[in-house]
């Protein structure tokens, strides 16, 4: 199978890499404008980069990784390029089936939503295959994307909208967090260094616990606070601010961008 990676940025990077992992039967293409990054991806997954859209082999599967705002300068390079039989699979945030189909000429679209913490391979893809996905196609992309990180399919594209501010915005909120606590750490006199990595430690070992533990996030947050206690008074004044109500509307608000993004 022939798969074209037509941008080759940090998430391009972090999918085809994690895709690439042990298949041979996998052929891959690598475009971008300036070349740089097409050429650092193909000697990372053994594949040929492109400096010109039109030396291009036809491929099978063009996997679509530009910024949203670059879409229109890349589907008019690959004008009468494409195969109107070609699956295109787009991480563009907020970029609709529809817009894919109409900017490239295809029929059959693929939309995966990933988050950055795909490129240490233990991320989530969020995946809507509109119905003109072949059967096989779909099963073979929801294969390789299982190779990079977790997979969940979605029956409505919609859905895509909704999860886009759990999962795809969801690492921004714990590094807002951390920084928040790393920099009240530092202002307490502890040494930077040993401030930043006591936060990423404390982080990425609760979020280990969470995953690998059989009891609730209320559970496990109730085993670390006594009455009266030190985490106590911490979680009082987050309850007594509506720390609930703040983060339910700035999801609500995430949520609403991501669906005028869609329009
Ligand atoms: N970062 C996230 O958390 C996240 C999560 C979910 C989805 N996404 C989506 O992932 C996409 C890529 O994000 P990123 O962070 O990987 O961006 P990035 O690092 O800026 O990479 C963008 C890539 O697109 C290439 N490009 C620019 N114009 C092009 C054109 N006309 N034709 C072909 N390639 C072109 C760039 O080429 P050069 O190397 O030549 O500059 C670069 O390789 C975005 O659409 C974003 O919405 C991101």
């Amino acid at each position: 199978m022939k798969l074209a990676v037509l941008g080759c940025g940090n998430m391009a990077q972090a999918l085809v890499v994690g895709m690439a992992k042990g298949d041979k039967s996998l052929e891959i293409f690598t475009y971008t404008p300036s070349f740089n990054r097409a050429n650092d991806l193909a000697l990372l997954v053994k594949g040929k980069a492109f400096q010109n859209c039109e030396d291009m082999p036809p491929a099978d599967i063009y996997l679509v990784a530009c910024k949203p705002q670059q879409l229109d300068v890349l589907a008019s390079s690959f004008s009468g390029l494409m195969d109107s039989e070609a699956t295109v699979i787009s991480i563009l945030a907020g970029t609709t089936v529809d817009t894919i189909k109409n900017k490239f000429k295809v029929k059959k679209v693929i939309r995966v939503m990933p988050n950055t913490p795909c490129l240490v391979g233990a991320g989530v893809n969020a995946v809507y295959f509109c119905p003109e996905v072949d059967g096989q196609i779909a099963f073979k992309v929801q294969a390789l994307l299982e190779k990079t990180s977790s997979v969940y399919v979605f029956d409505e594209e919609n859905q895509i909208d909704a999860v886009t501010p759990f999962s795809g915005s969801g690492p921004a909120y714990l590094f807002e967090l951390a920084r928040i606590m790393a920099d009240k750490l530092k202002g307490l006199g502890i040494d930077p260094h040993d401030s930043e990595m006591i936060v990423k430690e404390t982080l990425y070992g609760s979020a280990k616990l969470l995953r690998e533990s059989n009891d609730s996030a209320e559970v496990l947050r109730n085993n670390v606070t006594s009455k009266g206690g030190v985490t106590f008074e911490a979680l009082k004044v987050l309850e007594s601010n509506d720390l609930s109500g703040i983060f339910g509307k700035a999801l609500d608000q995430a949520h609403n961008r991501a669906k005028e993004l869609s329009k």
